[in-house]
């Protein structure tokens, strides 16, 4: 019987500000595809289902620990940053505490990481015997990044931060990916040794290299052969490439999964989102949060969905927005309408142009064509909602409810004051206010009777032309 593998404990680097982004906001909580970067590191980390995952965190330490709630086992504070190394060992009393199996250190700023990648690099860390394994990779601009100095044979001497590089080390291309695997008492032993004697007056974790080596301990760095997936992100033009290689990969798949995306480089898919075949996003659509599209849809230029579900069948023609709304199969929205959250479009519904939905439901086969405002409103099957059409839900300061039963006909440039209901099959008359509930099968008309004054425009004329004398 083989002997069970020894527990792997994660530590999470993310406590540093990350300065070379010029922000208010903490590095990590930075955006990439859709989700703080730090939390995309969790997840990759997740996928090894590690004993405990720990996450340093310092700067703006409650909004990390927000973003990462129930991502991680446990939390600690670095009071100070005083660079990666004082990191790993702000976390020293937890990390014993997890046991004596590998310890994984991974820098927060990697959240192009795949899962595969760190399971292959612990399992050569545990075959290879040795007391640290550092991940690297060749970059053609290594410009920033810690770099791997070998000797003659290639093997692994050290470390060498880019401050600190002189102009001959400044050419290597292999870099340090910020991804360790180590012997935890070991390398905490050594750490505690650390001096910051260098350009930064940090702490580096990078030093355990050859400090380890000179003690007479094994090391070893294994090139990954995909730089893009171990990019650290330190500037706002790698924050984008991070999020152009997520939105590409998010893209592959789908497109192997048989959505047609018309230019993969102009639209963005949130890899949590979920597109049913057949479906086609045409160029300038993003797709953002779990939002869910079943088969056969077609998404216009220019469209944007936040956490929505659409079925079947659903066309949304240019310049649509749904947000946190359900469009059901066979419905039509668009061009140029806005649904806003808790609204619902039952099968083979549809509105318009300059539609906007909030809180309302549109029953089967309802049409809401032009020019429509349905807020706090539940509409049934069957209805026609005239062009210009005004549910006016607020009395500025509650928010009221317009009902329809079936078959309601509301005409044109109609404002329904609510709360109000109109039963099944009532009409109302083009250019009404509706203040009271119209029963069914009834005609509300709520506009002033016409009267036409004769000859008014020849009366005008004289009137004029008496002015003018
Ligand atoms: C680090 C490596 C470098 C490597 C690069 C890869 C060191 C000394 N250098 O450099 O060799 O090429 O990552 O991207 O480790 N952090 C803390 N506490 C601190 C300082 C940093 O938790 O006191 C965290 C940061 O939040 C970040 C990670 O550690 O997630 C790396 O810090 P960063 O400042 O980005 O390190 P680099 O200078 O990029
Ligand atoms: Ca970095």
């Amino acid at each position: 019987m083989a002997a069970a593998r020894a527990p792997l404990t994660v530590l999470v680097l993310a406590a540093g500000k990350g300065t070379r982004l010029r922000s208010k906001t903490i590095k990590l909580l930075h955006h990439v595809a859709g989700r703080p970067m730090v939390a995309h590191v969790l997840d990759a980390v997740a996928g090894l289902k590690p004993s405990r995952t720990i996450t340093v965190v310092g700067y703006q330490a409650d909004e990390v620990r927000a973003a990462l709630e129930g991502r991680c086992d446990d939390f600690v504070l670095q009071k100070e940053q005083r660079g990666t190394g004082h990191a790993v060992l702000a976390a020293a009393r937890k990390i014993k505490a997890a046991g004596s199996g590998p310890l994984l250190i991974v820098n927060g700023d990697l959240p192009t990481l795949h899962t595969s990648t760190l399971r292959r690099f612990v399992a050569a860390h545990r075959r290879s015997k040795s007391v640290l394994s550092a991940l690297t990779a060749e970059l053609d601009s290594p410009a920033g990044y810690g770099r791997i100095v070998r000797d003659d044979r290639g093997e692994f001497l050290r470390i060498v931060e880019h401050a600190d590089a002189s102009t001959a080390e400044r050419r290597i291309r292999e870099i340090n990916c910020g991804i360790y695997c180590a012997d935890p008492t070991k390398l905490l032993s050594i750490l505690r040794r650390l001096r910051p004697d260098n350009a930064q007056g940090e702490y580096y974790v990078t030093d355990a290299v050859h400090r380890l080596l000179k003690g007479g301990a094994r090391v070893s760095a294994t090139c990954h052969d995909d730089a893009d997936e171990v990019l650290g992100v330190n500037t706002r033009a790698e924050l984008a490439q991070a999020g152009a290689t997520l939105y590409a990969r998010k893209a592959e798949a789908l497109q192997d999964a048989g959505v047609t995306i018309l230019d993969a480089s102009r639209t963005w898919v949130d890899p949590r989102a979920r597109i049913g075949a057949d479906t086609v996003l045409y160029p300038d659509v993003i797709v953002e949060g779990e939002t869910v599209l079943g088969t056969g849809c077609v998404i216009r230029s220019g469209c944007r969905l936040v956490d929505a579900r659409l079925g079947r069948n659903v066309e949304l023609r240019d310049y649509s927005l749904v947000f946190e709304s359900r469009l059901g199969n066979d419905t039509s929205v668009g061009p140029f309408a806005h649904v806003r959250p808790g609204s619902e479009l039952q099968p083979g519904s549809r509105i318009g142009n300059f539609v906007e939905m909030k809180k309302a439901r549109l029953g089967r086969g309802s049409k809401a064509n032009h020019l429509t405002y349905l807020g706090d409103a539940e509409i049934g099957d069957g209805c026609n909602i005239g062009a210009g059409t005004i549910t006016c839900n607020y009395d500025g300061k509650n928010k009221h409810r317009t009902t329809m039963g079936k078959g309601v006909f509301i005409g044109s440039n109609s404002q329904l004051v609510a709360p109000v209901k109109l039963g099944d099959r009532a009409y109302v008359a083009a250019g009404s206010t509706i203040t009271q509930d119209v029963p069914a099968e009834a005609l509300g008309v709520g506009r002033s009777r016409q009267r036409n004054i004769p000859d008014w425009a020849r009366a005008k004329g004289k009137r004029k032309r008496k002015s003018r004398k």
